[in-house]
């Protein structure tokens, strides 16, 4: 079986950065699961779709135009040949990411497109669901998470350094929002699998946190 990595939690947990790292360190590939849906989020106001017309947001979504690059900068999203890495990361677009992420139709639609991920030599994921949905059998599976207030002042931190100013408590309203729609919804909440390794990153820094998740995954 092809080996997986999932590493999942909520908003600002460190999961994104986390799993990059341990996909160079592995040579294996790496899937932004949450990349996918703000980009569908993105194209869907591109087209006009609102989030209530569920049928063309599930066309929207079975033939999303999508390409991922990852490099020494990061990743590079593009959207329809055109990059978007900039425009999908604002907070305004991780709201709506989670808005289309709670129709059932729409994450059944991204599905395989997920699973195409996995290939030779094997692939670092993170998301929400990636070890409870759609890696289910994957042989590595980390849950990471934080304190609210602990994510939303690295984030604060996080746009400071891009020279923008946040207000920390507006931050705190806006994580707390997002985990309780990403924690309530019916469809793939956000829960560790039974077999995950549960991490509490609140006290522990990035560099900690690796040496954790290489020694569980036995490198
Ligand atoms: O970077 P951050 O953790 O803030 O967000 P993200 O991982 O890019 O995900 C954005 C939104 O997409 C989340 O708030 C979820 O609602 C949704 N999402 C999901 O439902 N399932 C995933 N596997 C990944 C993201």
């Amino acid at each position: 079986d092809m080996p997986i990595l999932t590493i999942d939690g909520p908003s600002g947990s460190g999961k994104g950065t986390i799993a990059q790292m341990m996909a160079r360190e592995l040579g294996w590939h790496y899937l932004d699961s949450g990349a996918i849906y703000r980009v569908l989020a993105f194209a869907s106001l591109k087209h006009q779709i609102p989030a209530s017309h569920e049928g063309a947001l599930v066309k929207l979504a079975q033939h999303l135009d999508l390409q991922f690059e990852l490099d020494e900068n990061g990743l590079k999203v593009l959207l329809e040949g055109q990059e978007v890495s900039q425009q999908i990361r604002t907070e305004k677009a991780g709201n709506a990411a989670s808005k289309v992420a709670v129709i059932p139709s729409v994450r059944a639609a991204l599905l395989q497109c997920q699973r195409d991920f996995a290939q030779a030599p094997g692939l670092v994921t993170d998301g929400r669901d990636m070890g409870t949905v759609v890696f289910p059998d994957a042989q590595f599976k980390v849950f990471l998470t934080a304190s609210a207030e602990e994510r939303a002042l690295r984030r604060h931190k996080q746009l400071k350094e891009k020279g923008i100013e946040s207000n920390l408590s507006d931050l705190i309203a806006e994580i707390s929002e997002r985990d309780k729609r990403d924690s309530e919804r019916k469809v793939a909440p956000l829960l560790p699998a039974k077999d995950a390794l549960i991490l509490d990153s609140t006290e522990l820094g990035i560099t900690a946190v690796y040496e954790k998740v290489r020694s569980y995954c036995a490198i």
